[in-house]
């Protein structure tokens, strides 16, 4: 049974720690968490490489929105992909949901070193790393458009967590 007045919904490059984070915001306050990569791949029974190359980046998007509305319904904590905002009809979607959006961000040197050797992560062996940080610099803004509140990973996850309680219990709606 979800528990949350309203989703929060974790957004953020790869390797930014949506899931860790989502998955300890849900211990701490008994909500239901899913990473939606994840519902997207036991849905799909497929690894998120095996749709990508079978399906194309395209066709990955496709699922990330269907399966992102399920997860709304279903779920109080989501951790999306990075890429979620690429897509265009995704992206206005997104300005559209009644969730609490929480953008989670590191420099991009963290970011990078937490994924260079992630095979499971097709967009993060895409090319070198100033390809990859061209990929995070192109999507900074729109990650910054839907946020309410922008809260870094680079320190301790107890550090990230106690910045987030502020802003839930300030706005009291968790
Ligand atoms: C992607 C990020 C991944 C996953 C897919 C594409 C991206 O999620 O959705 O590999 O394009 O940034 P994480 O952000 O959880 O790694």
């Amino acid at each position: 049974m979800k528990k949350f007045k309203k989703p929060l919904l974790l957004i953020g490059f790869m390797g930014a720690g949506k899931s860790t984070v989502g998955q300890a915001l849900a211990e701490k306050y008994k909500g239901k968490f899913i990473d939606l990569d994840r519902l997207i791949s036991d849905s799909e029974g497929r690894s998120i490489p095996e749709i990508f190359e079978q399906d194309g980046e395209f066709g990955f998007r496709i699922h990330e929105y269907n399966y992102l509305q399920q997860a709304l319904e279903d779920y109080d904590i989501i951790a999306t992909g990075g890429g979620i905002i690429a897509f265009d009809k995704t992206f206005e979607y997104l300005k559209t949901v009644t969730a609490r959006i929480i953008w989670l961000d590191a420099p991009f040197s963290k970011l990078y070193e937490r994924i260079k050797n992630d095979s499971n992560r097709p967009n993060a062996q895409k090319g070198d790393e100033s390809a990859v940080k061209n990929l995070y610099l192109s999507r900074l803004s729109r990650y910054n458009e839907i946020a309410f509140i922008k809260i870094t990973t680079k320190d301790t996850l107890t550090q990230t967590l106690s910045e987030i309680e502020n802003v839930l219990f300030a706005n009291d709606q968790h």
